[in-house]
């Protein structure tokens, strides 16, 4: 009876939201980006410097009151030296922002949701379920306890072709990196002849997917277990990317269609995928 219990108590303690304080911040300590995470330094986060704004949000798609962190405030004062800020997700996602894109693009990390400026803020944000007007979708974006809101209608790495904060969920991680040294990591069996695919992956699915376990793990890797060249031709890569609402309900909507894909940008990214499997 006794093991009952003691156990019955670490499985409400697990179950305990994870505090905002639990996400952390690195920085890059070596002139190539590691996906080992070994050559990094932690940053303490900020106790002090919450602010409260009024902000239009591009996932609720509205204007929200919400306390938390300018971070571009945050991170400015431990930057020197790198280019880049990458959002690491709970959901897989990892987001890369020029640093020098935040004062025309900026990104607001709430702790607090409130009603009116004058709060309470509480850390809670509500589930987005639905991403298109008729189609809902059975895997919603959950929140736990913070939430980056994203204003603006373009950004720049993707040069204004898609904004993956409408498809973030709650941040875990910031690291502070050589955006470069990163690009170059992850290219890594890439030959110049497909190069143009590589821009492509960079722009449009570096956000979710990874590469031989580099990257982002949101969708399926790239590479590794099986390469995704052998399981799709160009043709299917661009009916997938390009079309893929209308499949959106069996799949669960969980990858957005990019409905301005061209089949030239799909054989260059096949192309680029099947450089990349090459061992
Ligand atoms: C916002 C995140 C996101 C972006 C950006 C994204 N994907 Fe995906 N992708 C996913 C997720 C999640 C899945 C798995 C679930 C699904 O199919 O919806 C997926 C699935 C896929 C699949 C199907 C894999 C299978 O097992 O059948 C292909 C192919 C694919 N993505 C290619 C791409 C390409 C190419 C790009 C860039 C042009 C891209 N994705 C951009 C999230 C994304």
């Amino acid at each position: 009876m006794k093991s009952f219990f003691v156990g019955l108590t670490s499985v409400v303690f697990l179950a305990s939201p994870t505090s905002a304080s639990a996400l952390e911040i690195f920085k890059q300590t070596s002139a190539s980006y590691d996906f080992q995470k070994l050559k990094r330094k932690k940053i303490k986060f900020p106790k002090k410097g919450k602010e409260v704004r009024q902000l239009f949000d591009v996932q609720y798609n509205k204007k929200i009151f919400v306390q938390g962190f300018d971070i571009a405030k945050v991170i400015g004062p431990h930057a020197q030296g790198m280019d880049t800020l990458l959002l690491n997700f709970a959901n897989g996602m990892s987001v890369p922002v020029p640093i020098n894109s935040l004062s025309t693009e900026p990104v607001f990390l709430a702790t607090g949701l409130a009603k009116s400026k004058k709060g309470p803020f509480k850390a809670s944000f509500p589930s987005i379920a639905k991403f298109d007007e008729m189609i809902r979708d059975p895997r919603p974006i959950t929140f736990s306890t913070n939430k980056i809101v994203y204003s603006s209608k373009t950004y720049i790495p993707s040069q204004s072709l898609f904004i993956p904060f409408k498809y973030t969920d709650s941040l875990q991680e910031i690291e502070i990196i050589n955006g470069p040294s990163r690009e170059k990591a992850l290219a890594f069996r890439a030959k110049p002849s497909v190069e143009k695919g590589h821009a492509i992956y960079m722009k449009r699915c570096q956000y979710c997917h990874g590469v031989d376990d580099r990257g982002a793990k949101f969708g399926r890797d790239f590479v590794d277990p099986i390469p995704m060249y052998t399981m799709k031709t160009p043709e299917n890569l661009l009916t997938h990317v390009k079309y893929k609402k209308i499949d959106g309900i069996e799949r669960g909507l969980l990858m957005p269609a990019q409905t301005n894909l061209t089949a030239s940008e799909a054989k260059y990214i096949w192309e680029w995928m099947k450089a990349a499997a090459a061992k």
